[in-house]
């Protein structure tokens, strides 16, 4: 798989913003001691339930640990990934990728051994480009490069993209935002994602109260 070297992409700290890795320490173990699981999506019921953070942490902390990592922005709607990255140019993604327009699409980063697919161009109908074929084959492909590649979706109200990609990855995280969406919701979207065939490994409680500290952490809890 082809790489643009000379286009290096510059991310964020946002690390320094929540100081959470310790949460993210203890979610990589869990998911390391699940079976087969190489390929993650993260979604949530609602939009800004904290998706995107949770993706790249995620990755990032794989990433620290010397595994080769993947992370996809899957959210070709809002493509919420660009604003934790600093992208030079108006850098090409998986619209491109998936289209066949480019095969540079594959972005290293400033650290080491975390590699990232942006969103691209919007497509006309996200949906359909990602219960393409073509999707599953890259990912099928990529597997064979990369340790553990982690995709960022949107929420499942949003659209069925969520359950498209849920199902071509080995399992998926729901990020749930502490107090800000309503248990039937949740329950709803657990149940749409699981009919669907897809596997529910976890959940990621966002925005957890400590101490009375708003600005605070993550939790982890398995799905039984
Ligand atoms: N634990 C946290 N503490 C404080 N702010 C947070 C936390 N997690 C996320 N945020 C903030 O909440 C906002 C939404 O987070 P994020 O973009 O990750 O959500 P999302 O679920 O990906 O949203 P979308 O559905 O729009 O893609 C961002 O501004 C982010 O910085
Ligand atoms: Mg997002």
């Amino acid at each position: 798989m082809e790489k643009d070297t000379r286009d290096v992409i510059e991310i964020k700290n946002i690390n320094k913003k929540f100081g959470l890795m310790e949460s993210f320490k203890t979610l990589r173990t869990n998911l390391m001691y699940t079976e087969n699981l190489q390929v993650i999506s993260v979604t949530s019921t609602v939009p800004d339930e904290g998706k995107t953070v949770v993706a790249f942490q995620l990755a990032n902390s794989f990433a620290q640990m010397d595994k080769k990592v993947l992370l996809i922005d899957c959210d070709l709607r809002r493509s919420s990934l660009n604003d934790y990255l600093v992208i030079s140019r108006k850098s090409i993604g998986l619209t491109e990728g998936l289209t066949k327009q480019s095969r540079q699409y594959i972005k290293p980063t400033n650290i080491d051994n975390l590699f990232v697919i942006l969103a691209g161009k919007r497509p006309p109908n996200p949906s359909e480009l990602l219960s393409s074929p073509s999707f599953e084959k890259l990912i099928e492909q990529l597997k064979e490069s990369f340790d553990y590649i982690i995709i960022d979706t949107p929420p499942t109200t949003v659209a069925m993209d969520a359950v498209i990609v849920g199902r071509v990855c080995d399992g998926t995280l729901m990020v749930i935002r502490n107090e800000f969406i309503k248990k039937k919701l949740l329950k709803r979207a657990k149940q749409e994602l699981e009919r669907n065939g897809v596997r529910i490994v976890g959940a990621v409680l966002n925005r957890v109260k400590k101490n009375q500290i708003e600005y605070s952490g993550y939790g982890y809890e398995k799905y039984y």
